[in-house]
């Protein structure tokens, strides 16, 4: 694909399509909430925190008040509270046309667990996701031209943040916790996931797809951990804006035409900044060994196991 400075006037209609985007009340979650309402999706904002939600659905209709949004209660680091939003939204719709999978804590200074006890990050960025994703299958399936569409980070591959890998000998980090290295196993884990999952979709002949994208560095509240330095400092003087940071997962939601498994992220400055175009991810997010290997126990953590009959 030649460069193109992909931004949103390149997004074709979102009239009658159905999105759902998951940590929508904030950063780039609101950022791609209000361009796809623009666009005329009808946007479902899902939250955990229902009035920052309202607040969030509130700031898009006051410049667009013809946004078609639906704010819904979900907290990813809960299977019980993804499981209810699933019931909720199968009593609600029967069409699913993109699932945004964005939602994301990073580095909790202590290490903190989700309602089921497993490490935060590993619990809501890619176990919550994962087991979201595979609730709402069934009405991807009746969806004709259906997407899933996840939210990494250019540090799944950085050594800062573990090298990263998949710690399966302590994927909670109850031996000894490193709050970098969590943040890139499930950055990782969300490429092994898409690229896993693009794969057992066309193996069952699927026409759903599967894509990934990563932000680059990006002006949001995600980075509010690691203290003023770098949540002020660094922010303003390096990260990109969130209008900016918001192109690479809306690409890899809306580009029409793509075939699955495509990872499209920022080219300039080491990825850090720009417009999103295709990029490679690490080897080892590549790796199908390791990929099936970290779906297996997804799916014995979660308890759910996926149809893709
Ligand atoms: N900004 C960057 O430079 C950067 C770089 C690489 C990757 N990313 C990825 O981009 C995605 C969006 O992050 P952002 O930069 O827009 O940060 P953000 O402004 O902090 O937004 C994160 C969103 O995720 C939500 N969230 C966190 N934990 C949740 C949970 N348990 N259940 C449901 N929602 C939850 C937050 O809700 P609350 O507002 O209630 O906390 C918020 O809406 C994340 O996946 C992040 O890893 C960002």
């Amino acid at each position: 694909m030649a460069k193109s400075n992909w931004n949103a006037d390149n997004i074709p209609s979102q009239i009658g399509k159905t999105i759902l985007i998951t940590g929508a009340n904030s950063g780039i979650g609101l950022e791609a909430s209000k361009v796809l309402c623009s666009k005329g999706a009808y946007v479902i904002m899902a939250v955990r925190n229902l009035q920052k939600g309202e607040e969030a659905a509130g700031q898009i209709k006051a410049t667009n008040p013809n946004a078609k949004i639906d704010v819904m209660l979900l907290d990813l680091a809960d299977f019980d509270s993804i499981k209810k939003f699933s019931e909720q939204f199968h009593l609600k719709y029967n069409q699913l046309h993109v699932l945004i999978n964005n939602a994301g804590v990073m580095a909790p200074q202590k290490r903190e667990l989700t309602k089921q006890g497993f490490e935060v990050q590993l619990g809501a960025n890619h176990l919550g996701h994962f087991l979201l994703t595979g609730l709402l299958l069934d009405v991807l399936k009746k969806t004709p031209g259906a997407r899933i569409a996840t939210q990494s980070s250019l540090v799944h591959k950085e050594k800062q943040f573990g090298g990263a890998d998949i710690f399966f000998d302590d994927l909670n980090f109850e031996k000894s916790y490193n709050k970098d290295y969590a943040y890139g196993q499930s950055k990782l884990a969300n490429l092994l996931f898409t690229y896993e999952l693009d794969r057992r979709l066309k193996a069952s002949n699927s026409p759903i797809i599967a894509t990934v994208a990563h932000p680059g560095y990006t002006k949001t509240n995600l980075q509010k951990n690691y203290g003023f330095f770098v949540s002020v400092l660094m922010n303003t003087l390096l990260a990109q804006n969130v209008e900016t940071g918001a192109l690479p997962i809306l690409r890899a939601a809306t580009e029409e035409k793509l075939r699955g498994s495509e990872f499209f992220g920022p080219t300039r400055m080491n990825e850090m900044k720009g417009f999103p175009e295709l990029v490679t991810s690490s080897d080892k997010s590549y790796d199908k060994l390791l990929a099936k290997k970290l779906w297996d126990i997804s799916e014995k953590l979660t308890g759910f196991i996926y149809n893709f009959g």
